[in-house]
Order: C-alpha cells, then sequence, then structure tokens
C-alpha cells in the first residue's frame, strides 16, 4: 500500500478483536481502491488527539468504537441527527477538513431486520412504512447501553412502539427520557416485561449477555426460557450477539419455531452504510458479509 493511499482508522481501545478491518479491506480490494483501513489503539486520554489527526487530507475518516464512541461526541465539528439524537457517534466523515459524526448502528439494525421482516401487519396503511411491519409494532428491547440507544431510536423512528427493559431500570429510564421525543414510534419502560411478550411483534438482546468472553456467556439475556415460550408464534427475535452465531437466545428461540437474526448483519449494514458515507461510493454489501462470515468463523473463541 503506497504512502499516498487513502486511509480509514478504527479507533478503538483495546485494538484487534474487530471484524472492521477484514471487512472494509475486503470492500476496498473489490472496488480496487487504493485505500486502507486498521484499527489503532487509543487510549482514552490520546482520543482528542488521533481524532484531530483524522482532518488531515489521507483521512476518508475513521469508525469508532468502544469505549470511545460517546467521548467523541464533543469532538466533532458537526453531527447527523441520528448521531445527535443516540448522543453517540460510530463513523466519522473527514469532509475537507471538518469532521462529521454519524451514527450509523440504528440504520443499520433497520437494514439488517429488513432481512427478518415482521409479519405483514394489515392494520398498517398510509404514510410509507419503510422496513417491513415496524410501524405499529410492539418491540421489547434488553439492554439500554449505547447499542440500545442506537436501536430505540432506530425503531421508534420507524413507527414502532418500543418496551425498554434493563437490569439497571434507573438506565432505561433514562435512555427513554432522553429519546422519548423523536419519531413516530413510542419508548416507554417495560413495567411488566412478562405481560409483554405475549403481544410482542420484536424481541431484541442489545446486552452482552450471551457473547463469548462476555459477562455470561452461557446465559439468557433478563428472560427465562419459560418467559420466552409465551412470545407469539409470529414473533421475531433478534440478537446483536454474533459470536457466537448462534447465541444461547437464539438457539431457544428457533427451538420455538420462531425466526431469529444474530448481530452479524447489523454489522455488516453499519459498515456498509459508514464506508458509502467515507468513499461517495455504493458498498459491496456481500463482499462484506463474506468477509465478516470469514473473519467470523476463524476467530478463536
Ligand atoms: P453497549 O455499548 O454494547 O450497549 P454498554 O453501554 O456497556 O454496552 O451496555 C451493556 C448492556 O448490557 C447494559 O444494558 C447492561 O446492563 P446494565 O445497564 O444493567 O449494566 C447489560 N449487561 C451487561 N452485563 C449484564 C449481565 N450480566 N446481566 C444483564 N445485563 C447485562
Amino acid at each position: 500500500m503506497g504512502a499516498r493511499a487513502a486511509q480509514v482508522l478504527l479507533l478503538a481501545h483495546p485494538a484487534g478483536h474487530s471484524f472492521s478491518p477484514a471487512m472494509h479491506g475486503a470492500a476496498f480490494a473489490a472496488l480496487g481502491m487504493d485505500a486502507e483501513y486498521r484499527a489503532l489503539d487509543v487510549p482514552p486520554g490520546a482520543l482528542a488527539q488521533a481524532v484531530a489527526r483524522l482532518a488531515e487530507p489521507q483521512f476518508l475518516g475513521a469508525n469508532v468504537t468502544v469505549p470511545h464512541k460517546e467521548a467523541v461526541v464533543p469532538l466533532m465539528h458537526e453531527l447527523t441527527p441520528a448521531a445527535r439524537s443516540v448522543g453517540a457517534v460510530n463513523t466519522i466523515v473527514n469532509r475537507a477538513g471538518r469532521l462529521v459524526g454519524h451514527n450509523t448502528d440504528g440504520e443499520g439494525f433497520l437494514r439488517a431486520l429488513d432481512e427478518l421482516p415482521l409479519e405483514a401487519r394489515t392494520a398498517e396503511t398510509g404514510s410509507a412504512p419503510s422496513h417491513g411491519g415496524l410501524a405499529g409494532a410492539t418491540c421489547v428491547v434488553l439492554g439500554a447501553g449505547g447499542a440500545a440507544r442506537a436501536v430505540v431510536h432506530a425503531l421508534t423512528g420507524a413507527g414502532a412502539h418500543v418496551h425498554v427493559h434493563n437490569r439497571n431500570m434507573a438506565r432505561a429510564e433514562r435512555l427513554v427520557a432522553d429519546l422519548a421525543t423523536g419519531g413516530r414510534g413510542s419508548v416507554a419502560v417495560a413495567q411488566d416485561v412478562s405481560a409483554l411478550l405475549p403481544h410482542t411483534d420484536l424481541l431484541v438482546n442489545t446486552t452482552s449477555v450471551g457473547m463469548s468472553g462476555g459477562p455470561e456467556p452461557s446465559g439468557l439475556p433478563l428472560l427465562t426460557a419459560a418467559q420466552l415460550a409465551t412470545l407469539p408464534a409470529t414473533a421475531r427475535v433478534a440478537d446483536l450477539v454474533y459470536r457466537p452465531a448462534r447465541t444461547p437466545l437464539l438457539a431457544v428461540a428457533s427451538g420455538l419455531g420462531l425466526l431469529t437474526q444474530n448481530g452479524l448483519p447489523m454489522l455488516v449494514w453499519q459498515g456498509a452504510l459508514a464506508f458509502a458515507e467515507w468513499t461517495g461510493r455504493e458498498a459491496p454489501v456481500d463482499v462484506m458479509r463474506a468477509a465478516a462470515e470469514q473473519a467470523l468463523a476463524t476467530a478463536p473463541g
């Protein structure tokens, strides 16, 4: 790779577990672009300096991941409406020295969900229901961290009614207060999750429970198998975790005959949306998906 190649960085701490370098490297190669994507380990104290460098002309921009997504917000020259509402940036675009903070996680989640459409809801008519079946749908989101914020913002924007359940319910209350105003849908804390489940169209896990190397790799997030069994046969279950590909939650859900999706499609789509912002070109999504699947298949653990 020549010294003049365009560059994209992943600002992370620690760096090294991400599939994004494989995904974006494959995308640049597929389009014959002289560009490289590499992960950079940025300790919190070095973040401001690393972000400032992104304004140099060789940088198309960056991705931002744990633990920096919120800390980079005040370092941006501009924020997209999604990044501002969610309060987090996962993608930085260098627009002629001005750093624009985007958040493609929520839209990436919706694009992934298009691969897992909800049952057609005949009651929905009229105003352009994008993202199959979400307008008026009842969704239960498990978790109230950064990923939950992006997902809730996207779901309410698509017109869904979202109920948030979390271990720390005070955190769920804060999420609801912060995101209550946006979108055509609604968001509330799940006061009684057991009562909601029989009417749920979509259940989404945004917690790290079930993730290999996470806090409870073999556990179910916040719900028992008996509670999951009360979901209607038409319910969809999405888990943002993708390692392992079949999480304990998804294993129980598919055992109940429900349609499921892990976090890999969202990873691919948030990346594809970021790629398009950096390059102005349509992302080769299938190439990126194949690279992510390959990286998952060969990842340790
Ligand atoms: P992310 O950016 O991936 O959302 P985060 O902001 O650290 O990460 O949020 C992690 C989420 O996983 C939170 O909802 C957290 O619950 P709390 O807010 O109660 O901490 C949830 N989580 C992590 N470990 C958990 C566990 N062992 N049981 C239940 N929830 C857990």
